[in-house]
This record gives structure tokens, sequence and C-alpha cells, in this order.
């Protein structure tokens, strides 16, 4: 995969600033290069052909969002989402998801174990019951009724793994670096200029049973208004959620930023608040009506992947110094 850096410099306002911080332009694909995909990380190429071949069959952005992001989830060398994913502190692979459309309806699955692709089940959810979330055993119990199997998602790898840390003293769960990332969110912008999303994770390695992160929750890993924009996020998800990440960068977008400068306002937020950020990562993408893409992490190691005119690549993200 072809890989290119961006360095940009950007001349921040103090952070809490109520007034627009000055930042460089993004990556701004033209116009007329819609559809437009976007995920968070690397996750090679096969999500983004999947998704392409999606959008580009007329498919609309949600149906490439979830077909790439179903490529992830049945991957199992990431340890990160669906299956192979490393399980909570009990041994236990549990998922979360969510999907948004371009009508801003919305659905999320948290805390579900042994269905492989709770994208599908997220989409299931919004667009088959009167409801937004379905948790635990009702997902579970929803999904068997809609066809899907149960499987086993705890791979004898990612069971080795969590053997030897059950070993450590310290009950710590794993913080998220460069090999143990986590959460896939793919927004994406069709020929007609609709938007759509999707986010899905196996969450934070070894993490309390019954915890779940931002990745399933509508306004923290995920949010689309088909007027403004679209966002997703990865990272420490308590973090994402105490600011409400996703739906913060569209309402940035909403009141006049661009995607790039609503992902580092956001980031902002963070730092400003808590100051122990440089201790965890938080990383966001966007996509602005125009098909404008940016991105933005608390600290240094997020990439994140574009897909215009057929051709997909990969960036490092600016981070706040
Ligand atoms: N961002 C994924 C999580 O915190 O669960």
């Amino acid at each position: 995969m072809n890989r290119r850096s961006f360095v940009r410099k950007s001349s921040l306002l103090a952070a809490g600033s109520l007034a627009l911080p000055q930042i460089s332009k993004s990556h701004n694909p033209p116009f007329s290069a819609m559809p437009v995909i976007v995920s968070t990380w690397d996750f090679g190429k096969a999500p983004h052909e999947a998704a392409w071949n999606a959008i580009s069959k007329k498919g609309s952005a949600l149906d490439a969002c979830i077909a790439g992001v179903k490529v992830v989830e049945a991957d199992e060398t990431n340890h990160s989402v669906g299956i192979g994913g490393y399980p909570d502190r009990d041994g236990h692979v549990t998922l979360d998801a969510c999907v948004m459309n371009e009508q801003g309806n919305c659905g999320g699955v948290f805390f579900v174990e042994e269905i492989l692709h709770p994208s599908e089940l997220a989409r299931m959810v919004m667009e088959k019951t009167p409801h937004v979330y379905l948790a635990g055993q009702g997902a579970v119990q929803f999904a068997l009724e809609q066809g899907f199997k149960k499987q086993n998602l705890l791979t004898t790898e990612a069971k080795e793994e969590w053997e030897k840390w059950c070993k450590q003293t310290n009950y710590k769960p794993r913080p998220m670096d460069e090999k143990n990332h986590d959460t896939v969110g793919m927004i994406a912008i069709d020929k007609l200029g609709n938007l759509s999303g999707c986010c899905s994770t196996s969450g934070w390695a070894y993490k309390m049973h019954g915890r779940v992160g931002d990745s399933p929750n509508i306004g923290s890993g995920l949010f689309v208004d088909n007027e403004i924009g679209a966002a997703t996020s990865t990272g420490l998800g308590e973090y994402i959620i105490k600011i409400c990440g996703a739906h913060l960068i569209v309402e940035s977008m909403r009141n006049g930023r661009t995607p790039q400068e609503a992902c580092e306002a956001a980031c902002l937020r963070i730092s400003s608040k808590y100051k122990n950020y440089k201790d965890f990562q938080a990383c966001f993408i966007a996509l602005g009506k125009d098909g404008t893409v940016g991105a933005y992490s608390l600290n240094k190691g997020f990439q994140y992947t574009v897909t215009t005119n057929g051709e997909t690549l990969v960036y490092d993200a600016e981070y706040l110094e």
C-alpha cells in the first residue's frame, strides 16, 4: 500500500478559547472526487476495496462502510475488532458497534458475545426494531432471531496472550499502542453526496467484564449529519465519551470549522480538561459534506486511510505537540 505523510504545522489559539483555532488546510480531495471513504488506522487494503466495490456499484455510503468494517471484523490478525479481538479480563470477547445513516437514523449494539458481525447487527437494530441500542444477551437473542449464528471469537493466539496477561500480578487493562490499536471507524460520502458511518471494536484489551467504550455510542464513537458531515473516533473510549467526541466534531463543523480544524479542536478539548492526556490516545477522523477529510490525534502514532477515485492511501495524522 502506498503511504504518504503530511507535515503540517498548526498555529493554535489557546486551548479552551471560544475563537476558532487557526489551523492549516486539511487534506482536501476535490469535490469531483466523490465518493470518498475514510477509516481509522491502516487495516490493510481489503476493507477499503470492499467498501469501494459497494459504493461504486450503487451501494449507499452505509452499505460501503458496513462492507468495509465487516472485513476487519472477520480478520483474525487484528486484536481489536471482531474475531481475534483480545478478551476482557475474564476471558470473554465482547464486541460493540454502531451505524448511522444519511437520514439521521442509527443503531448500536453493546457487549455482544459470539456474534461475528456486530456492525451488521447494529444496522438491523436500526432498521428492524423501534430502538436505537440493544445490549448483551438481548442483542444476541435478536441476532439469533435475525439468522446470525453463534461462533467462538476467542482465537488461540488471543487466548494465549490473555493467559500470559493473567499471570501478571497487576490487574491493569492493556493500553493501546500501535500493535494493540483499537476500533475501526469508517465514514463515507457517496456520489450523491450522502454521508454514513459505521464503527466497531472489541474494546480495551482485558477491560472489566461489562465495560463499554465510545465505539457503539452515537455521538461519541460516531456521528453523522447529512447536512454537515460525519466523524468517528478511536482511542481510549472513556475520554472520548467525556467530550462526546464525534458529535462535538460535527457541531464544530456546523459552526464553521473544517473537518481538520474540528478534529484538532476535539483533541484540544481533551487536553485542556484532562492533564494526563499524554498517557492515553484519542484520535478522530471527519468528513465534510464537500468530501473534505480531517484527522487528528492527541498523541503520535495515529494513521488513517482514505480512498478516492479507487485509490487508497494511508496517512500519518498530525497530533498535539
Ligand atoms: N475506542 C474503543 C474503546 O475504547 O472501547
